[in-house]
């Protein structure tokens, strides 16, 4: 638990952050509040930006005990500095290789939360303008568009009608050769932070866009959150548990975030894992930890202990394989 290791217990921290995904802004942002926390913990943190040519030399130099990960998105986010920080030995937050890749692709996400009997919203695949044409008359509208790799709400549109399916599909194949159409799910979203491999408390989200799109994550004042989210307590629950069995069933570890959303018959549809959400202090993680008396300064040591916790699991696995 947090609390109980002294700053330079910690060593030298690298925080990973920037990089050169399109949600690039965000994860500095996250980035300089995770680095002030640290530094204020007395923990000795330094910024280490991955979209700048010297920053994986640093890493491999042997300077840091351990990585904090604030990266969003491909690249930070999907496994690929989780391999690099695993292969040159460096201790890193949250999850591993194939949880961060699996969480990160969209589809591949809904084929194992359907698989382990996780309740996601039906979607077909659009691989190209074809499947487009060949799809658009059998669909079942409204839809929600979306690219399988992107996050932030980047590239996604509603889509009411066969009419609108081609440049909804276009606008996210600009980002991302893998495009799904996915059912539209009318009712109200929620948001499961997870720290220390338990959920916090539940966030309702509410915007009076169409859905929760960039301006209403990023730039807008008329998103509300609540929290206490409105549900009865054995609701809630209920669906902690339902939320951690999809952050598992993805092989995530450590903290996170799983959002899904009730439709009007009470009935829950998983719609994605975030293994690292938002760090900044009007970012959902942090809210549902202040909810739970864990304010902004101790969240951020709980998530940097998950890098000991990893230590542990990987010597656990070890074990298990010699049984
Ligand atoms: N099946 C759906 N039905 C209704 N709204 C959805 C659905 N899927 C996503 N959304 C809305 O779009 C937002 C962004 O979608 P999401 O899949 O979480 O992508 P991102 O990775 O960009 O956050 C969600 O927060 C939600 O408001
Ligand atoms: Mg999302």
């Amino acid at each position: 638990m947090s609390g109980a290791r002294n700053p330079a217990d910690y060593g030298r921290v690298a925080v990973l952050l920037g990089g050169r995904s399109a949600e690039r802004a965000v994860s500095l942002n996250s980035g300089a509040m995770v680095l002030e926390a640290l530094q204020a913990a007395g923990v000795a943190a330094q910024a280490v930006d991955t979209a700048h040519d010297d920053a994986f030399g640093l890493l491999a130099g042997g300077g840091f005990a351990r990585a904090f990960i604030a990266l969003h998105g491909r690249g930070g986010e999907d496994g690929v500095i989780q391999g690099l920080l695993e292969s040159i030995g460096l201790p890193y937050t949250g999850s591993g290789v194939l949880g961060s890749a699996l969480a990160m692709d969209k589809l591949r996400s809904k084929q194992v939360w359907h698989a382990a009997g996780i309740p996601t919203p039906a979607w077909a695949m659009l691989r190209s303008a074809q499947d487009v044409a060949t799809l658009r008359d059998s669909l079942h509208y409204p839809l929600i568009v979306k690219p399988s790799h992107e996050g932030s709400s980047i590239g996604i549109s509603k889509v009411d009608s066969a009419a609108q399916l081609l440049p909804a599909w276009q606008a996210a194949a600009a980002f991302d050769s893998s495009v799904i159409a996915e059912q539209w799910i009318s009712g109200a979203e929620y948001t499961t932070g997870v720290l220390d491999d338990m959920p916090l408390p539940l966030i309702r989200l509410e915007t009076p866009h169409a859905f929760y799109d960039y301006a209403a994550k990023y730039q807008s004042d008329t998103t509300r959150y609540l929290i206490p989210c409105g549900l009865e307590e054995v609701r809630e629950q209920e669906m902690q548990a339902l939320a951690l069995q999809a952050f598992r069933a993805l092989g995530a570890y450590g903290w996170g975030r799983v959002d899904f959303m009730l439709d009007e018959e009470g009935r829950p549809w998983f719609i994605e894992l975030n293994t690292v959400p938002g760090l900044t202090d009007h970012s959902l993680v942090p809210m549902a930890a202040r909810a739970s008396g864990i304010e902004f300064g101790a969240l951020v040591l709980h998530i940097l202990d998950s890098s000991f916790g990893r230590d542990r699991r990987m010597a656990t696995e070890v074990q298990h394989a010699k049984a």
